[in-house]
């Protein structure tokens, strides 16, 4: 089989890791890939939103399966592109992806069917907002979201009047945020804790991924601003059976079930953010692709054939079917740059890493670096995501930070406590 994967971060590494190694694949490509998918896959100068080129490379080279990282070409309708000229993608097409790229119709959706989330309102203008924020309907703090894609920059917690109505002003007349900014959702602000759960649905049968956890602050002890996370850990400490259980027929298969019944079969991975909150797990958000770091730990974990349970989500065949995992647990510290998650540096020297990366038990995946004369340089906000896998979480928590110990770039930083629980 050929593949192509879309995307250039550390997840779409890892998951060129993990399908390079199935017996199926003669071909594998990504598009465009960075420096850790070069040595294994070929990385193909295009851009993951150039929907169109994308479309006709799978077709010239006859790719059997595309998969998508990212969620932006998934919201511009690469599936739709993709399964017009008759080949195979996994992923949800444009009208199932609306769960992630419209803040709206997720929140809307979720109301006509009594999945629980956030009490919300909608606003069409910048006045209705005013009249919102005017009436007593929410307390302080309360959310504001833009309703589209915002590079997860959209949401802003506001702890009183006066700055709701900046990040409304921000969004909607500022236009912060382009496009997604014409509509806010005005939200209530849940507390509890913030998890993650994540499943692979052919549009009716689901088969769920092994539970992870995010890091997303950038600071130990999760203080500083938010990022796309700093390392995750597989499995959740927080998600026992009889949470798994309740996530999955309170929040899961309703949406599945709902989304199919509305026209629009959701296919591909279905991530919820959710807030366990006093009153049960309640949804945040939806993301319509893998989470990134959290597939760098699942892959480690996984034993099954990733490329047969893609295939067979596509192929609307998951029945019957189940992915094997390993029992032990496992873990990705992210290493980033000097001032991510703000603007943050580039091309510094990477030292250490060939070594490092020689180390038994660890897997390293490349998220931002670009090589020169056989060295690696920095080329992102999150640079290298370093993983392993051993019998208990403290064994491999010491494991990948000996690794990291032994990488250095100028002003790198990484959080010091992934995977040390705290209730
Ligand atoms: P979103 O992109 O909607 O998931 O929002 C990004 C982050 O903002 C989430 O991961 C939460 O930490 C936070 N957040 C979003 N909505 C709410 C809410 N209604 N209440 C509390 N926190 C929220
Ligand atoms: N790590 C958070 C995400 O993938 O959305």
């Amino acid at each position: 089989m050929k593949v192509l994967i879309v995307g250039s971060g550390g997840r779409e590494h890892a998951l060129a890791w993990k399908i390079s190694q199935s017996k199926k694949v003669k071909e594998l490509y990504c598009a465009p890939g960075n420096e850790g998918t070069k040595s294994i896959a070929q990385n193909v100068d295009m851009r993951e939103k150039d929907i169109k080129s994308l479309a006709d490379f799978a077709a010239r080279e006859s790719i059997d399966l595309t998969v998508v990282g990212p969620e932006l070409p998934l919201t511009l309708g690469i599936v739709d592109e993709f399964e017009k000229l008759g080949l195979k993608i996994f992923g949800p097409n444009k009208n199932a992806a609306e769960l992630e790229g419209s803040k709206v119709f997720a929140r809307q959706f979720m109301e006509r069917h009594k999945i629980p989330s956030a009490r919300f309102k909608v606003a069409e203008s910048q006045k209705r907002a005013k009249e919102i924020l005017g009436s007593d309907e929410f307390s302080y703090p309360l959310v504001v979201k833009a309703d589209g894609l915002a590079a997860g920059k959209g949401v802003i917690i506001c702890d009183d009047r006066e700055k709701a109505e900046a990040a409304v002003n921000l969004i909607m007349v500022e236009k912060k945020f382009g496009d997604a900014g014409d509509i806010v959702v005005i939200e209530e602000y849940l507390t509890g804790k913030e998890v993650s759960f994540i499943v692979i649905t052919d549009g009716l049968k689901v088969v769920p991924l092994v539970t992870t956890m995010d890091h997303k602050p950038v600071y130990n002890g999760d203080k500083g601003p938010n990022t796309g996370g700093m390392g995750a850990i597989s499995p959740s400490p927080f998600i026992d059976k009889e949470l798994f259980e309740e996530i999955m027929y309170a929040i899961v298969f309703p949406t599945v079930t709902r989304m199919l019944e509305e026209g629009r079969r959701y296919k591909g991975v279905l991530y919820v953010g959710l807030m366990l909150t006093g009153a049960g797990p309640k949804v945040l958000e939806y993301n319509c692709r893998f989470g990134d770091p959290e597939t760098q730990p699942q892959v480690l974990r996984m034993q099954s054939d990733l490329v047969d349970i893609l295939l067979s989500a596509v192929e609307e065949d998951l029945l019957g079917k189940e992915i094997k995992w390993s029992s032990k647990p496992s873990a990705c510290v992210v290493v980033a740059s000097g001032g991510y998650p703000q603007k943050y540096e580039k091309g510094k020297l990477i030292e250490g890493l060939k070594e490092v990366s020689e180390m038994p038990g660890i897997t390293i995946f490349h998220a931002g670096t670009k090589s020169q004369y056989d060295e690696y340089y920095t080329d992102g906000g999150r640079v290298l995501g370093v993983c392993g896998s051993e019998k208990t979480l403290t064994t491999t928590m010491e494991k990948i930070y000996k690794a990291v110990s032994g990488i250095h770039f100028e002003n790198m930083h990484y959080r010091t406590d992934i995977g040390l629980i705290r209730e």
